[in-house]
């Protein structure tokens, strides 16, 4: 069967990763988290002093950024693709909330989107990708053959996102989240470059009252149907 490129956007924390992880497990093709890149990035300019307030020096993180090693491999034991940087395991530390609530600054520089845009583009060459973001639909891969773009209501994602936290004994309330979740809706649909949106050819799933396996028969589904 010939490879297609599917392209999942969407709001933050609606499901879009496991959506795309558990088809891309099943179908045999690669996954791709783009916004963990954005999160490599920014936790890179938080531990190298980068930030100030809520500024980012660009000019230090213009020299740094092409030097900058964003790389996954799968966990050998649950085989669960894993971010490095510069070689370091930071899966858990880009998914803290101090990440989260810089991360949509860093992503709206166009020049941190112009490089990771290239690299996301170098990784779907040879197609059998499947890549969640905000913009993989409309700018990384306009000409994917499937493209889903899913929403669900800011007070649901903010649940699902505190439960996750809850579980890994982070910390955080459930109105922080929701203001965080509501503050990067707001910077991720508004920003200049490359703003979220669903692209037009892309079908939409609203999964607030889905269950998991619900969405992944309905995302199986769509792709018996594309590819
Ligand atoms: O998907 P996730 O919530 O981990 O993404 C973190 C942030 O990265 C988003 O809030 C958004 O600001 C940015 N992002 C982006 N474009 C992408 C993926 C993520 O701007 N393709």
């Amino acid at each position: 069967m010939k490879k297609i490129t599917i392209a999942i956007d969407g709001f933050s924390s609606c499901g879009k990763s496991t959506m795309a992880k558990d088809l891309a497990r099943e179908i045999g093709y690669i996954y791709i988290d783009s916004g963990a890149m954005y999160r490599a990035v920014t936790l890179y300019c938080l531990r190298h002093g980068l930030f100030h307030g809520d500024e980012v020096d660009t000019d230090r993180l213009k020299t740094a950024l092409p030097h900058i090693d964003i790389a996954f491999k799968l966990n050998p034991e649950t085989g669960k693709p894993q971010t490095y940087l510069d070689g370091a395991l930071v899966e858990d530390d880009i998914r803290t909330l101090a990440v989260s609530s810089k991360v949509s600054i860093v992503a709206a520089l166009g020049f941190v989107r112009e490089a990771m845009v290239s690299l996301q583009q170098q990784m779907g060459r040879e197609k059998g990708i499947v890549m969640d973001g905000r913009d993989i639909g409309t700018t990384v891969f306009p000409d994917a053959e499937l493209k889903i773009f899913v929403t669900a209501s800011p007070e649901i994602r903010a649940q699902r996102r505190y439960d996750e936290l809850q579980a890994k004994g982070e910390k955080g309330s459930y109105e922080e989240i929701l203001e965080n979740v509501k503050e990067r809706d707001r910077i991720d649909t508004s920003r200049a470059v490359s703003p979220l949106r669903k692209a037009d050819d892309a079908i939409e799933l609203d999964n607030s009252h889905m269950t998991i396996s619900e969405q992944k028969e309905w995302l199986a589904a769509r792709f018996r149907k594309a590819a």
